[in-house]
């Protein structure tokens, strides 16, 4: 093996994102023991920016599991749903899906409420299940990554109060690439992981917790060991993982979140975000015969999803994924069971533009430059 033939590719498919050269470097700094006092280092302004790029203070906690967004999720399908109790999971798409399947092979009592692709939460149909399912806790997606449809987060939250319901939010493609809001926001958890807006590699799993999740958590029954809020709760507060971390990953973490707070700014990264939504934007507006997915309101600052014209198919966008690569990058060709889906419908399928994480405006538009000849084809 040679790692010679590893491609450099820029990535603008919607997670894994590319890493800047400075979080590359940042993955050869010194390995570090996770109970020593190396470890503080990293791991609590590490957690503390988390907090500040969510807009909360202590009024969440901070968990970082091993492993990725799903972990954390799957932790709070174990902590905070009780044995008698049911859990309405809300799905605009392939992750709302995810979300349910947690729930169903962990065992719980679980209703799915399902949209269309490419349709947000409709809060009417919302409010008839939540009468319907009486459930006590809710899960949905802030931002559906095989969609583009990005979710009003405070308001489903309000809606799923409303009806004394604990909501569970999936943040995994919007955080860092967003404001968040999440004092004040309902959420009662909010999952993300490290490999897309926050432009690192993957292998944490980062859970925002509310003290009354926590307080409900320790009622409820086999919660597991990493899958159980209340132990993973014990070592966060120290700033530590409950198991052993990727401390190379932890060196990058660091590295990048000062830099989000203190070189780039958080308003600045967000601000970013929207430009690049609207040159993507822009830029579909020139393709004949393509839309956007997403209805106006709900389209994601972080990933678009474009519907492709009329007889173009799958077997195509592959093709331009390979005239791409040899150009250097990385294209996403729609989200695979979906696009499988629409085809034998006989429906248009979609490509998808990843836009977020440490992707410039500059690199986007480079990447968009190339692409459009292959789409036009
Ligand atoms: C919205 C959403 N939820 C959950 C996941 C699963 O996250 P992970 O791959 O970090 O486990 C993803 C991954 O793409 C996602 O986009």
């Amino acid at each position: 093996m040679s790692t010679q033939d590893f491609a450099d590719l820029q990535l603008f498919i919607t997670g894994p994102t590319f890493i800047r050269p400075e979080i590359r470097e940042a993955g050869l700094l010194p390995e570090f023991g996770h109970r020593d006092s190396e470890n503080n280092k990293r791991f609590t302004p590490a957690m503390a920016g988390l907090k500040q790029l969510a807009g909360c203070g202590d009024d969440y906690h901070v968990i970082l599991f091993n492993g990725s967004g799903s972990n954390a999720m799957e932790a709070t399908v174990r902590s905070l749903v009780a044995d008698d109790e049911t859990v309405l999971n809300v799905s605009v798409g392939a992750f709302g899906d995810l979300y349910h399947k947690m729930a169903v092979v962990n065992g719980k009592k679980a209703a799915q409420l399902k949209f269309e692709p490419g349709q947000a939460i409709d809060m009417a149909k919302l409010e008839g299940a939540l009468i319907e399912h009486k459930p006590a806790v809710v899960t949905f997606t802030h931002n559906e990554t095989s969609t583009g449809v990005m979710n009003d987060m405070k308001a489903v939250c309000a809606l799923i109060r409303k009806h004394g319901a604990m909501p569970l939010v999936d943040g995994v493609s919007i955080f860092g690439g967003a404001k968040i809001d999440l004092s004040g926001s309902g959420a009662a958890t909010y999952a993300t992981s490290t490999q897309k807006s926050l432009a690192l590699p993957a292998g944490f799993g980062i859970l925002f917790v509310s003290p009354e999740a926590v307080e409900k958590a320790k009622t409820v029954k086999n919660r597991g060991f990493a899958s159980d809020i209340i132990g993973q709760l014990g070592r966060a507060t120290k700033n530590q993982t409950l198991t052993t971390p990727n401390t190379t990953l932890a060196n990058q973490m660091a590295v990048q979140i000062d830099h989000i707070l203190h070189t780039e700014g958080i308003d600045n990264r967000f601000a970013r975000h929207i430009k690049m939504r609207d040159m993507v934007h822009d830029f579909v507006a020139t393709l004949p015969g393509f839309s956007l997915l997403a209805p106006v309101g709900h389209r994601s600052p972080t990933v678009t999803a474009v519907r492709v014209p009329a007889g173009m198919t799958v077997a195509q966008l592959k093709k331009v994924k390979e005239a791409m690569r040899a150009k250097g990058y990385l294209f996403d060709p729609g989200y695979g069971k979906l696009n499988t889906d629409l085809e034998e419908k006989g429906q248009r399928v979609l490509l998808r533009l990843g836009h977020m994480g440490d992707v410039t405006p500059d690199m986007l538009s480079a990447y968009l430059e190339a692409l459009k000849p292959e789409l036009l084809k």
